[in-house]
């Protein structure tokens, strides 16, 4: 079902053609060729804490459940019955050692094989439970915790997928003083009438928040932030903040250089309610360790991307799920840490908060807007221009990742490499 055209055409050094974004053929070869290809975010380790947890989750537009057997080990099958490819696990999440389909009753372990179909006399002697067990997802790995899967057998391995972003995953994931990072059940989710790429666009994107964040800005202004805001000020392409192209799609934006001293860029911004009497009861009670903790319970200061779907943004993992063409799902997971008191992470849940509340639904009215002017078929072109060729912005290291000012729209053009690789049937 390749389409016969050089994807080259599409993805310019500086634009893309808008079809990438309407055109459900090309939708429909990225769920192959793309979510298909590639390693791809699927769960967290935390949300299947015991033997037989399960999670059920998509990989692009395949229901998938991700399993732990009897001994702990991960599996991710497919969410559709051998028999007549009905959702086997109509849970989001659980404890079991088998699946029995709802609608003629087939089970399957949690591994995927089938065990037992109702009145089984009923079946001919060529009948071999052995060939009807549910499909595959033929590699699972998990780094640190972030359980991934691909259908590709010439994808690298996981920990070489993630290549450069590695560093910043453990950054972020080394704040849990014991690495033990938990996901809160209770995810919150939006969708939005766009297509997918539109958050992966905008999550690498340090140019838009002076403006499409205003609102939460000025009214961070407003509570009496008295910290450095000059990634918000005038020149942003001078501030100490910066974006950073890690390669394989991957980016991320650092925004530690802005904040000096323990806290975060929404601690920073806007005063969490009750924060100063935190601040006074976590140096009473923990005198030695509360530099540490009073960051802990502050924002994660990283936004790091992924490439195709997985997001993490301050504490929070967000997940891109495509739906069609122009259907997407976010899925926000709250995250608190192991090691620490109770009250840090009570601290550390409410600047999860403002987040998803106040900034989110400026970025969707964005990919709403902009899918709409994406109908204009006598405009073909979509801009990423901004930053190439810049004299003085950017500066490569020795691993070949690019830091730039914080402004450059390098995230999508570094991205596009990699979705054009793999729409040209290259390996990831
Ligand atoms: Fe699952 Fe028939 S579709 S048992
Ligand atoms: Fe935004």
């Amino acid at each position: 079902e390749a389409q016969d055209v050089a994807w080259r055409e599409y993805v310019r050094e500086d634009r893309v053609h808008r079809s990438l974004y309407t055109d459900e053929r090309v939708f429909n070869e990225e769920m192959v060729k793309v979510f298909g290809h590639t390693w791809v975010y699927l769960a967290h380790e935390s949300q299947l804490p015991e033997p037989n947890s399960f999670v059920s989750t998509k990989l692009g537009l395949r229901p998938i459940i991700v399993t732990r057997d009897r001994r702990g080990g991960l599996h991710a099958v497919f969410n559709r019955c051998a028999h007549r490819a009905a959702t086997v696990c109509r849970e989001e999440t659980g404890v079991a050692k088998s699946f029995q389909c709802p609608y003629h009753g087939w089970t399957f372990k949690n591994t995927g094989e089938l065990v037992g179909a109702p009145w089984p006399q009923g079946y001919g002697p060529d009948f071999d439970k052995s060939e009807f067990g549910l499909g595959k997802v033929t590699r699972v790995d998990s780094y640190r915790g972030f359980i991934f899967g691909t259908l590709s057998e010439a994808a690298p391995p996981l920990a070489d997928y993630l290549g450069e972003a590695r560093p910043w995953l453990d950054y972020w994931i080394d704040r849990a003083p014991e690495g033990e990072v938990v996901v809160r059940s209770a995810a919150h989710r939006m969708g939005y009438r766009g297509n997918w790429k539109l958050a992966f666009d905008n999550a690498g994107d340090g140019y838009h928040p002076s403006f499409s964040h205003r609102s939460l800005l000025e009214m961070a202004s407003r509570m009496g932030d008295s910290k450095d805001m000059s990634y918000f000020g005038k020149t942003p392409d001078d501030g100490p903040m910066k974006v950073y192209s890690l390669g394989n799609g991957h980016s991320v934006i650092d925004q530690r250089p802005n904040f000096d001293g323990p806290g975060s860029i929404w601690a920073n911004q806007r005063p969490q309610p009750g924060r100063e009497k935190f601040e006074e009861l976590i140096r009473a009670k923990y005198p030695e360790d509360a530099d540490r903790l009073l960051d802990i319970s502050a924002g994660g200061q990283i936004n790091l991307s992924i490439f195709p779907n997985l997001l993490i943004i301050g504490n929070q993992i967000q997940v891109i799920e495509p739906l069609s063409v122009d259907r997407t799902q976010l899925t926000w997971n709250a995250t608190s840490i192991g090691g620490v008191p109770e009250e840090v992470n009570t601290m550390r849940m409410r600047t999860q908060e403002d987040f998803p509340a106040f900034g989110e639904p400026d970025d969707q009215a964005n990919f709403e807007e902009v899918q709409r002017g994406l109908a204009v078929t006598e405009e073909e072109w979509v801009l990423m221009n901004r930053g190439l060729n810049v004299d003085g912005w950017q500066t490569i290291d020795e691993n070949g990742v690019i830091v730039t000012a914080v402004t450059d729209e390098i995230h999508m053009r570094g991205y596009y490499e990699e979705w054009l690789r793999l729409m040209n049937g290259e390996p990831a």
